[in-house]
């Protein structure tokens, strides 16, 4: 069970930090590489380069789904707010750089408090001092957590309801088991009659998917090889990153693009004092992005013990926004 420690930073009125916060890098990344089937965790993307290259990423023609996905929250904002009622506190699960949230803070009526949630320490203490200093009425009370795994939100004096924020599809990274136990755990956070405001990217062409994918620019190439050479970096890896090929297939069932690192011929390759082997050909899976219908989403969210409020989509249908309540 991990602890969690409070103090009170500057503008900001409370920050708590998990002790399961810290990764087991080394550990995670030896474990996946032994495996028959190589893998990596695709958390492990976001070190200061890749956090970069994912905002590159969302900026890329290609990637439609952040600014579909912000366009749609500026159209719904005020009848989420509506839904979501006065007063709410706001707990965002995977808060990066707190920019989306913007969007709905400023339709709420008057929000209490903003609590961002997010595994990156400094990342997550310069995003809520920026918004502190945005929004002077509101208490933002930061927790440095691995959100996939279990912690409190801090209570906050004159709470009425709280409302989660999870954009972005970032549940499209968890297996259909993993969303569930997360929507189920979300659920046990937030409480009862509660409400979680969730972005979810949507089944279509799967040419638009592709491309999304892998852009003309190559900055997915370089945000998927990042991986490697952050291995190069912290773990004392020797990846010839040149030796190994970006790949991003879609694959039908479950529905889902998956995202590869070819190695384009035999090799060893040496981490933290260990020798790998990989054949030409072989590959090591980073991720997957699952795509969803709405009906599928929904009763996956059913599963986990939410009820659907309201759903609204943009008119290419591209992406889905759904409010869903705690049954
Ligand atoms: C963060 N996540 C929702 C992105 C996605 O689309 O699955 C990560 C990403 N991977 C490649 N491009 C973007």
């Amino acid at each position: 069970m991990s602890s969690a420690t409070a103090e009170t930073l500057g503008s900001l009125h409370d920050y708590v930090e998990y002790d399961h916060a810290t990764n087991n890098f080394l550990e995670d990344v030896l474990a996946g590489l032994r495996l028959p089937s190589k893998r990596l965790p695709s958390k492990y993307f976001y070190d200061e380069r890749g956090s970069q290259l994912f905002d590159d990423i969302c900026e890329l023609p290609e990637y439609y789904p952040t600014r579909t996905e912000m366009a749609l929250l500026r159209t719904i904002s005020d009848d989420v707010a509506e839904l979501v009622g006065d007063g709410a506190t706001v707990i965002e699960f995977g808060s990066g750089s707190s920019t989306k949230i913007r969007i709905l803070l400023d339709a709420l009526n008057e929000p209490l408090a903003y609590v961002p949630v997010d595994i990156s320490r400094e990342h997550l203490l310069m995003s809520a001092k920026d918004l502190a200093d945005s929004y002077p009425d509101l208490r933002v009370v930061p927790v440095c957590a691995d959100y996939t795994k279990p912690f409190d939100v801090p209570e906050i004096a004159g709470e009425k309801v709280r409302a989660g924020f999870f954009p972005g599809s970032t549940i499209g990274n968890f297996t259909r088991s993993e969303a569930v136990s997360f929507l189920r755990a979300a659920a046990i956070d937030l409480g009862h009659n509660n409400g979680l405001l969730i972005g979810v990217d949507l089944r279509k062409d799967i040419g638009i998917l592709r491309a999304a994918y892998n852009d003309a620019a190559g900055v997915t190439a370089a945000f998927n090889l990042n991986l490697l050479e952050r291995i190069n970096r912290e773990l004392d890896g020797n990846f010839d990153v040149a030796a190994f090929e970006h790949d991003a297939r879609w694959v039908p069932d479950p529905g889902r693009i998956e995202m590869h690192l070819v190695s384009r011929h035999a090799q060893d390759v040496t981490v933290g004092g260990e020798v790998l082997h990989f054949e030409a050909g072989e590959s090591i899976h980073t991720e997957d992005s699952h795509k969803y219908d709405i009906a599928g989403f929904k009763a996956l969210a059913a599963e986990a013990g939410w009820n659907s409020i309201e759903c609204w989509t943009d008119p290419d249908e591209l992406f889905s926004i759904h409010l869903l309540r705690v049954a």
